[in-house]
């Protein structure tokens, strides 16, 4: 027999939200009748923008004609779509990327995931407490050592900057799960802690779109000397709609360099090159068409429909869960609402309180980590039909 990867005897047995379709399955089997409302995963409701639908169609027939049929297309993306990433995401906020630092993906879960790949064994990881699970699960499977950051309430759940030396640091902001979001000012700690410390910082900004706010950061790199330092993902999963469709990006800047042996200076761009193009064969042509349409004129003002939409939902719950008593973090710059339970009680109990009484899905706290409990999350991402019938049913609940 092959010995396998022990890593993977450390993990939780199951995924996250697996664990709870496997829950929710098991009461629907005991109460077919019933309507279940999910305000659990955070998976998108809302139909494809017309200006994505319209670019897919269009792209489709390109496939079926031999002068413009394609077959693999660069691993890292099609310029098309690269040069209006730079254009519209980060041009137009003043900040500088290259082509060669973006590379396309089929996820923000996966690049997230994939990107420890690239780093030494012996790298030491600083993980928020609660965190998004991709980030733990992954480094565990790894074998590394995983140092956690108590992120508290009275901090309003930021991740603060620890007295120990950590190699990779993952931020994410707007935040999954609490939907708080980080100042600039806490993110230049971060990146002037990531330069005296020499790490590199994985920011996870998949939820930069619902940043309403203008004085709070949507990049990483708004900061000075953050290209030195830092990664940034992001996605069109919850801003476009596109969980089913799949594509986000990366930006691994030229000027982030890592060491080997003594040497330093090595790429971190060079690798990740390497890794992307040897493991991926780049995201369907037609997909990428799809996504370069978000950044069309009718595309922007369809997605800033969307995620007015969302966040309308995200004040109905957070209005509702007030009147009802909670008290709630989140839900104003991002589409995740964080609610504080009623002391002594544990979050999977709710999360079974929940759907017995109101027949209503969220997420446990605890299941973002132990610093997670005594929470749980909801989401926008339902439909507002349902997010009115959800609240109206939580109002009723007997705790
Ligand atoms: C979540 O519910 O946390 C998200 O759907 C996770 C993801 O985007 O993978």
């Amino acid at each position: 027999m092959s010995e396998i990867n022990k890593n993977y005897l450390n993990l939780a047995q199951n995924y996250l939200f697996p664990t709870i379709t496997k829950k929710v399955g098991e009461f629907k089997a005991d109460n077919p009748d019933e309507e279940i409302i999910s305000l659990g995963i955070g998976d998108v409701t809302r139909p494809l923008p017309k200006a994505c639908i319209s670019a897919l169609h269009k792209a489709v027939d390109e496939m079926g004609d031999a002068s413009s049929f394609r077959g693999y297309g660069p691993e890292q993306g099609y310029d098309f779509l690269i040069n209006d990433i730079i254009k519209n995401d980060y041009e137009a906020s003043g900040i500088k990327i290259l082509p060669e630092e973006i590379f396309v993906s089929d996820g923000a879960k996966c690049d997230v995931g994939n990107v420890q790949e690239i780093f030494a064994k012996s790298c030491r990881v600083a993980i928020s407490d609660p965190v998004y699970p991709v980030y733990l699960d992954t480094n565990i499977m790894a074998g590394r050592e995983i140092s956690k950051i108590l992120c508290k309430e009275e901090n309003n759940f930021n991740p603060a900057v620890p007295d120990f030396k950590a190699d990779i640091i993952y931020l994410c902001s707007p935040n999954n799960p609490t939907g708080t979001v980080m100042t600039r000012e806490d993110l230049k700690n971060w990146v002037n802690y990531a330069r005296i410390n020499k790490s590199v910082i994985i920011f996870d900004s998949a939820y930069k779109e619902y940043v309403r706010d203008s004085s709070l950061p949507r990049s990483i790199y708004e900061i000075e000397g953050s290209k030195e330092v830092a990664i940034e993902v992001r996605s069109f999963s919850k801003t476009a709609g596109f969980t089913g469709l799949r594509c986000a990006y990366m930006v691994v800047p030229l000027e982030l360099k890592g060491t080997a042996c003594a040497k330093d200076a090595i790429s971190f761009n060079t690798l990740w090159r390497r890794r992307h193009t040897t493991k991926f064969n780049g995201v369907s042509y037609i997909v990428q068409r799809a996504a370069q349409a978000v950044f069309s004129s009718e595309g922007k003002q369809e997605i800033k429909e969307l995620i007015n939409y969302y966040m309308q939902n995200a004040k109905i719950i957070t209005e509702g869960l007030q009147a009802a008593g909670f008290t709630v973090f989140g839900g104003v710059n991002a589409p995740y609402i964080w609610l504080k339970l009623p002391a002594g009680i544990k979050s999977f109990d709710f999360f079974d309180l929940l759907l017995r009484q109101a027949r209503v899905v969220g997420t446990p706290g605890s299941g973002f980590g132990d610093g997670g409990e005594g929470y749980f999350r909801l989401t926008a991402f339902g439909s507002m039909e349902n997010t009115l019938k959800a609240m109206e049913r939580i109002r009723g609940l007997k705790l």
